[in-house]
């Protein structure tokens, strides 16, 4: 099984948080389109015919289709691959796009989950990120899709704005809980180099963000989560009845994927590779059928890395008979060795064979994985 993400390199405003690869004109759509249908010509063979099971069309914003263009896409990938019997198609969605009419054309679409972000429910924090809508947009927009009879949806939320008190995270987490939705996505606040918030933070025109707030807010969203009855199936994914995002979970479990559209990036066992993050020069490469994608050949190192940074972030947590399994004793016995000290102080507890993060370890779930690094 496997997974197809597609890059859609458009947005109708920079958000002042976001360092995705995207651009705020819809100019050359036409033309990266007609270079996404040759990338997934030439990239035919990358997942050597395993069966798709989920595909992703991330962003950028790839609302701004129209649904003569997503089934466009759909169609030509699965020309060229074997579709498991029911896929998991998410469209990432802005709230700006979702009016009753752009839902119906949805509805002719292989969609079949939406993740849209509405980031907050209070024009303040909209304002600071600088989103494009406001609140009561976010909020109908959800509506509208659940009366679409769409049912598979999930939002993002961000929290530690300095504008979001805890009191007002406390009531977006209540909107949500009123909503019924199964699944959220919830992320802190990160200042980004290179953001249009980095350089008004530091020319103090914008306020800073504080950790504190951001700890305070985590630990909110923990429990008003589980008092709901989500499960935290990984430390910003939260979800009712078993509906995780089969699409992020694949990447977790190491499955392969194949990303298209610039900057994507692909992994297929035992390389990574990334598309060049501009959209000019995609289309040349695309046009002179010449894809110039970087490559990192991933070492056991590498890979035994990468599998304690995500595993460790999931409720499945860490499997220590899967690290012997895969990449050998001496991996296992540096896991052994590192692991004690966190499960001594309390952020890594055992639970089976298995090694999970506790809530106060979730704070300092990038710290610890390093810590574990080979
Ligand atoms: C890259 S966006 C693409 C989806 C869509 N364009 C949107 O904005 O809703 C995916 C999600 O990443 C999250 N995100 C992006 N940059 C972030 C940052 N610097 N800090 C926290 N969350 C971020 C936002 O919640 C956003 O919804
Ligand atoms: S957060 Fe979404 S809408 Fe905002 S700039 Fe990034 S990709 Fe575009």
């Amino acid at each position: 099984m496997a997974g197809i993400y597609i890059h859609i390199p458009f947005c109708r405003q920079k958000c002042h948080y976001c360092n995705f690869f995207s651009l705020a004109s819809v100019k050359n759509k036409d033309l990266f389109l007609t270079s996404l249908l040759t990338e997934i010509r030439l990239q035919k063979d990358y997942l050597e015919g395993e069966e798709i099971e989920t595909i992703y069309f991330g962003g950028g914003t790839p609302s701004l289709l129209s649904e003569i263009e997503i089934s466009q896409v759909f169609n030509e990938i699965q020309k060229f691959h074997r579709l498991n019997s029911k896929p998991e198609i998410t469209l990432e969605a802005n709230p700006d796009d979702l009016n009753k009419d752009k839902i119906k054309a949805l509805k002719k679409t292989p969609v079949n989950r939406f993740s849209i972000g509405v980031q907050s429910f209070f024009d303040t924090d909209l304002k600071y990120l600088n989103r494009i809508h406001s609140g009561k947009e976010a909020l109908d927009a959800v509506r509208s899709i659940q009366e679409g009879g769409f049912r598979n949806i999930s939002i993002d939320l961000i929290y530690g704005m300095p504008t979001l008190t805890n009191n007002k995270w406390i009531q977006n987490l209540e909107s949500f809980f009123t909503l019924n939705i199964s699944h959220l996505s919830a992320y802190a606040l990160t200042v980004e180099p290179k953001t249009a918030l980095h350089v008004l933070i530091s020319k103090k025109k914008q306020k800073p963000v504080s950790e504190e707030r951001i700890v305070e807010q985590f630990q909110i969203l923990m429990s008003k989560m589980a008092e709901a009855g989500y499960v935290q199936y990984e430390i910003s994914n939260f979800c009712k009845e078993s509906n995780f995002s089969r699409h992020n979970r694949s990447y977790w479990e190491g499955k392969k994927y194949l990303g298209l559209g610039p900057s994507a990036h692909s992994f297929n066992g035992n390389s990574r590779q990334w598309n060049i993050p501009n959209l000019s020069q995609y289309i040349i490469d695309m046009e002179s059928l010449n894809p110039q994608s970087q490559i990192e050949l991933l070492s056991p190192e590498l890979k035994y890395n990468e599998y304690i940074l995500t595993s460790l972030r999931t409720m499945w947590g860490t499997e220590n008979d899967y690290i012997g399994q895969k990449f050998g004793s001496e991996f296992e016995r540096h896991f052994q060795n590192r692991v004690v000290k966190h499960i001594q102080n309390g952020d890594v507890y055992k639970k089976q064979k298995n090694y999970l993060l506790s809530d106060k370890g979730k704070l300092f779930a990038d710290g610890i994985a390093s810590d574990l690094f080979f």
